[in-house]
């Protein structure tokens, strides 16, 4: 049995997700990012975290050979970096405020939340690589902030029930 693709993107759309920035230094030292929404808490203990690269992605390599990177959990203040970092484009960080965190991998000031990891483990996953990382420091953004959320093709902000 083989499952249609468009109902299988569509039916992964239903499943409401935060948005993140991964983050990783090239072997230059130079800042690359990449918006995606396969993020995975993984262990407690040890504190693990996964998402998923696109074969396709220019910001593949830099990934699989990193050593650190760092998950920036957007607020919903933050959809025109989600934007920004969607789409190819050799100089995503022009202009962009950010620090040097673990590693190198760039830390994005204003973020809910930031993961910043060593690489535990890169496992094959079909046309996607698993990157499982291993929370060296989280850094916590403002109390009062929300999340950008992402359901059904697009960016939502959060309700109280
Ligand atoms: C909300 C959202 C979630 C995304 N999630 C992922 C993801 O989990 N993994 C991925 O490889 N691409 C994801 N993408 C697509 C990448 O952001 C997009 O392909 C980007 O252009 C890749 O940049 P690069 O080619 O410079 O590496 C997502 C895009 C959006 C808008």
């Amino acid at each position: 049995m083989t499952v249609d693709a468009r109902s299988f993107r569509n039916a992964c759309g239903l499943f409401g997700t935060g948005v993140i920035i991964a983050t990783c230094a090239d072997p230059s030292g130079a800042p690359v990012g990449v918006t995606v929404n396969s993020f995975s808490s993984v262990s407690l203990d040890p504190p693990l975290v996964l998402f998923c690269i696109d074969h396709r992605a220019f910001s593949r390599t830099a990934f699989r050979d990193a050593k650190t990177f760092a998950l920036n959990v957007l607020a919903d203040d933050q959809q025109s970096l989600a934007d920004r970092f969607a789409r190819a484009s050799a100089d995503k960080f022009s202009g962009l405020d950010y620090v040097q965190g673990h590693g190198g991998a760039p830390v994005l000031p204003g973020a809910l939340a930031t993961f910043e990891c060593d690489v535990e483990a890169q496992y094959p996953g079909g046309d996607h690589d698993i990157l499982v990382g291993r929370v060296a420091a989280v850094d916590i953004g403002p109390d009062e902030a929300k999340p950008l959320l992402y359901f059904g093709g697009a960016y939502r902000a959060l309700a109280e029930r």
